[in-house]
């Protein structure tokens, strides 16, 4: 056999015939089970390839227009109808109707970019495009996300463009524009540089009049409305071919070829994105696009528009959407270009008059530099062209959990993730944005909880509203989804942390990472988050803590005796009637100590008992309607609270804290190993974190004991 080499690689040469992996001469390496040919060919479309690439004539494009006016939407328009497409559900949050565009969720890419939270945020942006797509004014300004590091803002701009680039592909979503056959003999074809309409090839002295006609003819809704003029290339060969034919338009529309335009961010088709490098490096060639040198040589001139590029960002970018990545560092030289584009929908190419554009402008900034520059005279400028739209932090717990989830799922990271990591760490990031409740028997965690729903005796949907309006940054500060994600990934590879990571290992990280964090303005900071660590390991010591003491008392036959024995309690109770009791056969008043040692367990103070035991009651009633038979797992606080009880009942008869000791007897080793199947089962332990917790939470009990001792 012989070996070639290249480089550091070493491979095997193989020559036909021989060396044939031990096949037979005339076996090939394509197994029967596989083919290649057929495996492509089952998932691709031709149909779909044919209708991508299609292309004809003016007339035939004409006719499309004609069948689906909307081919000529607007980049607004687009954008709008884009992110509709995917539809809208609403729901009522503190009494307030919310809308959720299911576009955000990122449907394109399977959730990859997925948002959460943020509804509200989002409602003013798809506002903001209702608007520009009716032609309100708002599509004569720069879209400004702004908000702090890590706020997704540049996630929203990748959907955007994900989004738009997906729905040109769809036969809702078509768009066209046309390339040149200057020479009539060859296959040649000069594309349109700026993705224009073929429409806007009519004369534009009869263009208005030419549409009229065509919105009478279609006889639908959409009114289609083409604005700006030929790029100035196009131009040029528009001219050239007008004098070729002495001024006859239909000879030189047998030169125009339509074709189906398709966006393409990686092609830069319809998709751009600027990102200012440093402040001395900065080109307007950049965002307008840039002279040839090698073909002025050819024209003749460097103000001839074949000798010239259009292939600026604002130029590829038309009829699509242009990004600008930290558009605050943008050259104040810039300015006015990115003033122009948005206020007249024009650019100025280098030594060509001003070129219609038709795109959306997106640029987002990062708080901190948005304030350093709001004395500016570039914000001057900008700020009435703009539409700011604050993109702040996420305050709800569950939705902040959900981006941790998404990036760390136990499959993703081949590792086990004790339960309540992720929600630790999301605890506390959320915590370190709350300013701290003006009331002063509120605490910030209580706060938090009753932003994720919780429901606080002696607070209402509307107090719950006032305290989010009672903030003035909120939000806007505080520690990043981004610093999470990579204390995690710290964590996930840190020797400590074995097979499995865990709370403590996380919020480890978190801490040791503060000493060092970059975005951290003063030590009073740096000390209130550290304090809210603490709060973190003490709620989490709470979780565990009713977590073991719940699965300890598990037992579900005597979760369900007891339960039984509160329902018939709550009832006489609620219809003022009497217990019989089973073992003696007597009736008797309702066991109110029974039925307060339960509903305490879960926070149920005595003025709201009476409301509990009714809706209890309410339930177990519109079960019966439906023939249906109450049990506890059906109501999940009612369970905690009777598990605990539980708990609370065989406390003794279970020795936790002999974990901490190093000698267990047989039978509480026994008891143990139920608990610790438990947690397993039902909890997502393993059997190395349900070890963990088992000691962790003993060792609390430990202390217990002796502190009272
Ligand atoms: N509301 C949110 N929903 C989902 N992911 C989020 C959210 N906020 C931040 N992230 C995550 O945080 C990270 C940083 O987001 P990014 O868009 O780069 O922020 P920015 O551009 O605002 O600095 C991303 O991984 C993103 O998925
Ligand atoms: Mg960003």
């Amino acid at each position: 056999m012989e070996v070639g080499r290249r480089g550091n690689h070493v491979f095997r040469i193989r020559r036909p015939g021989g060396d044939n992996l031990g096949l037979t001469e005339g076996e090939s390496v394509m197994s029967e089970h596989f083919d290649p040919y057929d495996f492509v060919r089952e998932r691709q479309s031709v149909e779909q390839f044919q209708e991508l690439t299609w292309t004809g004539s003016f007339e035939d494009y004409v006719n499309i227009v004609l069948r689906q006016p909307t081919v000529t939407r607007n980049a607004f328009q687009r954008m709008y109808d884009m992110i509709l497409s995917h539809g809208v559900e609403d729901f009522i949050e503190f009494k307030k109707k919310i809308y959720r565009y299911r576009f955000f969720e990122d449907p394109i890419d399977d959730g990859a970019d997925g948002i959460f939270g943020l509804e509200v945020p989002l409602m003013k942006l798809v506002g903001f495009f209702r608007a520009a797509a009716q032609g309100y004014g708002a599509e004569k300004r720069v879209l400004l996300l702004h908000g702090p590091v890590g706020s997704c803002k540049s996630t929203i701009a990748r959907l955007l463009k994900k989004g738009i680039e997906a729905y040109s592909r769809q036969p809702e979503g078509a768009m066209y524009s046309y390339s040149w056959r200057m020479d009539l003999e060859s296959d040649h074809l000069d594309a349109c540089p700026m993705n224009q309409d073929p429409l806007l090839l009519v004369p534009i002295e009869i263009r208005d009049n030419f549409i009229d006609a065509l919105n009478e003819k279609h006889g639908q809704d959409y009114r289609i409305k083409v604005e700006g003029d030929l790029n100035p290339y196009c131009q040029r060969n528009y001219d050239e071919l007008m004098l070729r034919y002495n001024g006859d338009w239909t000879s030189v529309m047998r030169h125009v070829v339509v074709r189906r335009l398709v966006l393409s961010e990686k092609d830069r088709v319809g998709i751009g994105t600027f990102q200012p490098k440093d402040e001395k490096n900065q080109d307007s060639t950049e965002l307008t696009g840039d002279i040839n040198y090698r073909k002025i040589a050819e024209y003749g001139s460097d103000s001839d528009p074949r000798a010239f590029n259009f292939d600026g960002e604002f130029n590829i970018a038309n009829r699509g959407m242009v990004e600008f990545i930290e558009v605050l560092k943008l050259d104040v030289a810039f300015l006015y270009d990115l003033l122009g584009a948005s206020q007249e929908h024009k650019i100025k190419p280098k030594k060509f008059p001003q070129t219609s554009i038709d795109e959306v402008i997106v640029g987002h900034t990062n708080e901190p530099e948005y304030r350093k520059l709001q004395k500016n005279e570039f914000m001057e400028a900008l700020r009435d062209r703009t539409v700011k739209i604050d993109i702040p932090y996420i305050t709800k717990l569950d939705d902040e959990v959900k981006i941790y989830r998404k990036d760390y799922s136990e499959k993703k990271v081949r590792r086990h993730i004790a339960p309540h990591t992720l929600d630790m760490a999301a605890m506390w990031a959320v915590l370190t944005r709350l300013e701290p409740p003006k009331k002063a028997d509120l605490s910030v965690l209580q706060k938090m909880k009753l932003y994720n729903g919780k429901t606080l005796p002696g607070y209402t949907s509307d107090n719950i509203r006032e305290l989010r309006k009672d903030t003035e940054r909120e939000g806007m500060e505080g520690i990043s989804p981004r610093y999470i994600q990579d204390k995690i990934a710290n964590a996930l590879v840190s020797d400590r942390a074995g097979n499995s990571i865990n709370p403590f290992v996380v919020l480890n990280e978190l801490e040791s990472g503060l000493r060092h964090h970059a975005l951290l303005k003063t030590d009073e900071e740096r000390e209130r988050y550290r304090e809210m660590l603490n709060v973190v390991k003490e709620e989490y010591e709470q979780i565990v803590k009713n977590e073991v003491q719940r699965a300890i008392a598990a037992d579900e036959e005597a979760v369900s005796r007891l339960c039984s024995n509160y329902i018939d309690n709550v009832k006489a109770y609620t219809q003022r009637e009497k217990v019989r009791n089973q073992y003696t056969g007597q009736d008797e008043e309702p066991d109110e100590r029974l039925m307060r040692s339960i509903e305490e367990k879960i926070d149920i103070p005595e003025s709201r008992k009476d409301d509990f035991r009714r809706e209890i009651m309410n339930y177990i009633g519109a079960l019966a309607l439906e023939g249906k038979q109450f049990n506890y797992r059906m109501n999940s606080r009612l369970m905690k609270a009777l598990e605990l009880k539980l708990f609370e009942d065989q406390r003794d008869s279970i020795k936790l804290t002999s974990l901490v000791s190093s000698v267990v007897d047989k039978s509480t080793q026994e008891k143990i190993d139920i608990v610790k199947q438990r947690l397993i089962q039902k909890y997502g332990y393993n059997e190395e974190s349900a070890t963990d917790v088992l000691n962790y939470v003993a060792s609390i009990f430990a202390r217990g004991a002796s502190n009272k001792s």
